[in-house]
């Protein structure tokens, strides 16, 4: 890339990077495209390059070119804008290196690069950067001056399932969504934790307790908890409902219910829980049991979605000690006061205009004395800013919980933390309808992945020819089952609600992940057959890669690295899916063109060389989205 700056006179990669803040053209060679740019739209317009880089946009397509600049963005008086776009593009040099002339239409300039320059510099750089390119490490720095100070520290907290009851579309949105961003952050030279809130705590788990002695099998607890706790739950909740209709029925007949409801599955549970937040031995031994036998499951099943926690943390992990604390805390500070007998957050009072109304009034302590959801979140908060010192903390978590975000973060604010609650973000996400396979509504995430897996397998198997050079059939099917699932909740913003839909997702045809796998496993085969070694590929010449198929797959390349950068900012995994989908599609527009096997040697040299330059960002995307790219299928 050095070679390519230094093709301008005066121009080096540093000297880009000292000119434009927050650039990194040593990584990025589209900041050197830019700031070239720049550099002669600056003599052209006579305006500040400062203000002209920020002003030099991306296009939608590379139809429409590789940079534009809309003329007036650079607030020239007196002219039009229209003149003004033509006078500059009259000025604009012949024969600049980087740069066509541009092509106006109305006030907007056009930027095409040249395609020569262009395969020789980001060819070269990405092959030899592999899994680096679109990385940035000093986007993470406390100081990018003086790398020994350490870097930024991150907390993500996602999937967040509740022991013994399903794992609903929100906790797979979570999972998938947090995955992905803490992989950005990690690529973005952050120190990621990943946590685990577990939903472990309440009066449900007393109940657990009491199904499990009543109906409980340990050969079962062990060979599958997470299935065996929760057909214990289902159990005992419908005993207990019946249970609650007798005792109302009788109740309305006139007969005295005291002694029934003293020994009620509801009392029984609320006593066990009572006694598990007093430290039961015995009570607390066997519910941690169930924790550990579940997180060994849950463990198994990230690990097929190549996700790891640092911490299994849990709502029972929140000590009764410190939400006391806090408690008297903001009793003291007015924070919260009496309502009978219950405490509650009154935020109508405490927060001016709208936002205080719509922060509602939550509780905080029950009648009884027990602590809460948001309880638990405030102590939770805290003491993990503690632990970790974080510089940053994101929930991933549905927006079904926007209120209880706001109002955790709000109480943070007033309780006099505003800086620890401003380095707090809720990302959230919509919700998923229709999810059920086709044994019925899904349960917990093994049952849709093995779904989807055995949807993949059949498929697979229309292709004998094929299927049979799959090493390991079933494997791949589990890849390209969760690859399904992966790319359909990705494919829209967060935000958007989408149907869960099996047959669309496990397609070939059309913006699938099964497709964007048979993408990458074409362009990995290419270089199978052509049998050449990395020598070849780095002494291959480049500038035979004259046909616009080629150019267009490398003007891809070279928006890779501004693609990862832009998603740290939005965290919107459809970001990187979409520029993958671009990237297939230049990629099988191009085959017909670019013949590899069969062609002459130097050419079969070169086109290999962008093949594997896009077989890395294919690969680099894939992974970044937390899918496992597949080699043949
Ligand atoms: N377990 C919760 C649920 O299933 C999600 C936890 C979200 N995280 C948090 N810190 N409140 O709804």
């Amino acid at each position: 890339i050095d070679r390519l700056a230094t093709m301008v006179a005066g121009m080096t990669v540093d000297s880009i990077a000292e000119k434009y803040p927050n650039t990194f053209p040593a990584i990025n060679p589209f900041d050197l495209y830019r700031g070239h740019l720049a550099n002669v739209l600056g003599d052209i317009t006579g305006v500040d390059t400062k203000i002209i880089y920020p002003n030099l946009s991306w296009t939608l397509s590379l139809d429409k070119g590789d940079l534009v600049l809309a003329a007036p963005s650079l607030r020239i008086k007196g002219k039009k804008p229209d003149e003004l776009a033509k006078e500059w593009a009259e000025k604009f040099p012949e024969n600049d290196p980087f740069f066509d002339k541009p092509v106006v239409i109305n006030y907007f300039l056009s930027f095409y690069v040249k395609g020569t320059p262009l395969v020789k510099a980001v060819i070269p750089l990405v092959r030899q950067l592999g899994a680096d390119y679109g990385r940035n490490a000093s986007l993470g720095l406390r100081d990018p001056k003086d790398p020994s100070k350490g870097k930024k520290r991150i907390i993500v907290e996602f999937s967040s399932p509740n022991i013994a009851k399903p794992f609903h579309a929100g906790h797979l949105r979570s999972t998938i969504i947090g995955g992905f961003i803490a992989n950005v952050y990690e690529g973005a030279g952050w120190d990621v934790t990943r946590i685990n809130y577990l939903g472990d705590w309440g009066k449900q788990y007393g109940l657990l307790a009491l199904a499990f002695e009543k109906y409980g099998d340990e050969e079962a607890l062990k060979a599958d908890p997470i299935n065996h706790l929760f057909h214990l739950y289902v159990r005992i909740n419908s005993e207990m409902t019946a249970e609650k209709e007798e005792t109302e029925k009788r109740k309305l007949a006139g007969e005295d219910v005291a002694e029934l409801e003293a020994n009620s599955l509801d009392e029984q549970a609320r006593r066990y829980f009572k006694k598990m937040t007093e430290k039961d031995e015995a009570a607390l031994a066997q519910w941690k049991r169930f924790r550990d036998l579940s997180i060994t499951r849950y463990k198994q099943t990230y690990a097929r979605l190549n996700i790891n926690f640092d911490e299994y943390s849990g709502e029972s992990r929140v000590s009764e000690n410190s939400m006391e604390k806090i408690g008297k805390e903001m009793e003291e500070k007015g924070i919260c006061k009496e309502d009978k007998g219950a405490m509650l957050v009154d935020f109508t009072a405490l927060v001016p205009g709208k936002e205080g109304k719509r922060l509602e009034k939550p509780i905080v302590r029950k009648k009884d004395g027990t602590a809460l959801y948001l309880t638990r979140d405030i102590s939770e908060l805290l003491a993990r800013h503690e632990k970790y010192n974080f510089d940053k903390m994101i929930y991933v978590v549905a927006s079904a919980q926007d209120l209880h975000l706001k109002q955790l973060f709000k109480i943070i604010e007033l309780l006099g933390h505003k800086e620890i609650a401003e380095k707090c973000q809720h990302v959230n996400f919509g919700l998923v309808q229709g999810m059920s396979t086709r044994r019925g509504t899904v349960k917990f995430l093994d049952d849709i992945l093995r779904d989807v897996a055995d949807k993949m397998h059949e498929t697979m198997k229309k292709n004998e020819n094929k299927y049979s050079q799959v090493a390991d059939p079933e494997g791949t099917a589990d890849i390209l089952g969760i690859s399904s699932v992966m790319a359909q909740d990705m494919t829209g913003k967060r935000n958007n609600n989408y149907t869960f839909n099996m047959d669309a997702m496990t397609s070939f045809e059309g913006d699938t992940g099964p497709y964007l796998q048979y993408a990458h496993a074409r362009v990995t085969s290419i270089r199978r057959r052509a049998d050449l070694t990395d020598e070849d590929l780095a002494d291959a010449d480049l500038t035979l890669l004259s046909e616009p198929h080629a150019v267009n797959i490398v003007r891809l390349l070279l928006q890779w690295p501004d693609t990862v950068q832009t998603t740290v900012k939005t965290l919107e995994p459809t970001t990187v899916l979409t520029y993958l989908f671009k990237m297939t599609h230049a990629l099988s527009s191009s085959y017909d063109h670019l013949q590899v096997v069969g062609s002459e040697r130097e050419l079969m040299k070169a086109r290999m060389a962008l093949y594997d330059a896009a077989h890395v960002v294919l690969g680099n995307g894939m992974r970044l989205l937390g899918l496992n790219p597949v080699d043949r299928m």
